[in-house]
């Protein structure tokens, strides 16, 4: 049996189930990059503090590199039995450096060293997950391009309301992708604090230069307490909080989409890559990737509600609670991973139907408010125009009519005021532009809109 790093106090060896039911390899052995690097770092802050000699840094450092290559190639055996990536890495310097790989845990803890871990990972994801929003936002804002004169209803109560452009329905995905982006950067400055130098809680007790440490890991600045240090999971909250805004929203653009590919709407169908078919039915047409997208907000959610459930009323300092962090963290990471790779290539081959969206804008009423506006314009206060238009309505459902083939004479029953002008008024058309207001749906407004969202997204044109 493996001697465990913390044998010299324990005189019976631990449980099975228990050595099991602690062990975090499974999960945490994805941390090992950034372990070794913050190893690293740290061998060389313990030589500046004159801890270490120069020469032992370098067989530290010399060692680490080798572990590198062993995990990188593949060659590295990992040990469940001894516990967590932190030990696994610790004792095969060892054994490859020889004793003096055991001076690198001086005056460190794996409680400040798992904090760092973390911090440096969520560099990365952060970076990647941003990267993965983008072009999801680049791919909106090319088929926003493309449909710049394709009007479709727009709905209020899922009940058509008004038209828009298409372009300016898929615009409105950029702009909340958009925040999402700014989330994950807000979460990117909080986090980019240096807990090394905490040690276990209380703080190493060697001369650590923790300002130069910090530079070294390229971090912005050192945590000013050692027990907030060691005992702080905020940056893994504010990543799954931002993970499940993320997830609502794509949940949202996936249920668009979902509804619009039913015969009932219409309005899209998606490349037969990205659907599948029935067992039973030789009919169906499903529309499995964008269903997933949305229900996958579902672990997205939970797994915000499970970190969170967990560091509720923990004492200060650190807990092995804490170590619950790491599966629902990763979970969303993986998560998004897979939704930000699955949806630029689905909404790029989506084929939407112009014809059947332009046809629906000008159905059932939607220019009704143009037409109170038309009176309104004529000094009709709105109150007594949208009372006016409601009974023009009514008329005109009674009648079976669409508003725009009401007689002028028609029309002109429920008020004088109306005149010949008024059809031009009651297009699809002359609704759109008359919203010609900055985040309007006028063609005009879109157009400025679009550039907009090309510069956030870094796309010159
Ligand atoms: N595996 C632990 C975690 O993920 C690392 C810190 C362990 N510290 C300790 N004292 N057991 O949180």
């Amino acid at each position: 049996m493996l001697k465990k790093t913390w044998g010299g106090r324990f005189r019976g060896g631990a449980d099975p189930a228990a050595e099991k039911f602690t062990g975090s390899l499974a999960f945490d052995r994805r941390l090992w990059p950034q372990d070794i690097a913050g190893s690293m770092a740290w061998a060389r802050a313990l030589a500046r503090a004159g801890v270490i000699t120069d020469a032992e840094r370098d067989t530290i450092l010399d060692g680490l590199a080798r572990v590198r290559h062993e995990l990188e190639t593949g060659a590295f055996t990992f040990r469940p039995e001894l516990e967590d990536i932190h030990t696994n890495i610790e004792r095969r310097l060892i054994e490859l450096a020889g004793p003096v790989g055991g001076k690198l845990h001086t005056g460190r803890s794996r409680n400040d060293q798992i904090a760092l871990d973390e911090r440096l990972y969520l560099r990365e994801i952060l970076a990647a997950t941003r990267e993965g929003l983008r072009e999801t936002q680049h791919v909106l804002v090319d088929r926003a391009a493309e449909s710049l004169d394709v009007a479709m209803p727009g709905y209020t109560h899922l009940q058509r309301a008004q038209p828009v452009l298409l372009a300016h329905h898929l615009l409105a995905y950029v702009f909340m992708l958009e925040r999402d982006r700014e989330r994950l950067s807000d979460c990117a400055r909080r986090a980019d604090v240096m807990p090394l130098g905490a040690a276990a809680l209380a703080g190493t007790a060697f001369p650590i230069d923790r300002d130069m440490l910090a530079r070294d890991l390229g971090f912005h600045s050192v945590s000013a307490n050692s027990l907030d240090a060691v005992s702080d999971r905020d940056h893994v909250i504010e990543f799954l909080a931002g993970a499940a805004v993320i997830g609502m929203h794509c949940s949202r653009l996936a249920g668009d989409l979902t509804l619009w590919a039913t015969s009932e709407f219409g309005f899209v169908e998606f490349a037969d890559a990205f659907a599948t078919g029935s067992s039973i039915m030789p009919q169906k047409k499903n529309p499995d990737v964008a269903e997933l997208i949305r229900g996958k907000s579902g672990r997205l959610y939970g797994n915000l509600v499970a970190v969170l459930t967990t560091m509720k009323g923990l004492p200060l300092t650190y807990n092995s609670d804490m170590q619950e962090d790491k599966e629902p963290w990763f979970d969303s990471v993986d998560t998004l991973e897979a939704i930000l790779t699955v949806a630029p290539p689905m909404l790029a081959s989506l084929t939407f139907r112009a014809e059947r969206m332009r046809r629906a804008a000008g159905e059932h009423y939607a220019t009704a408010t143009d037409l109170a506006d038309y009176l309104v314009r004529k000094n009709v206060p709105f109150r007594e125009a949208h009372e006016i238009v409601g009974r023009v309505v009514r008329h005109a459902i009674e009648s079976t009519k669409e508003l725009e083939a009401l007689s002028l004479e028609e029309l002109r029953r429920f008020s004088p005021l109306i005149e010949a002008d008024v059809h031009e008024a009651l297009s699809v058309e002359a609704s759109l532009a008359a919203r010609n207001v900055a985040g309007g749906t006028a063609p005009e407004a879109v157009r400025r809109a679009l550039a907009d969202a090309r510069r956030l997204v870094g796309d010159g044109a």
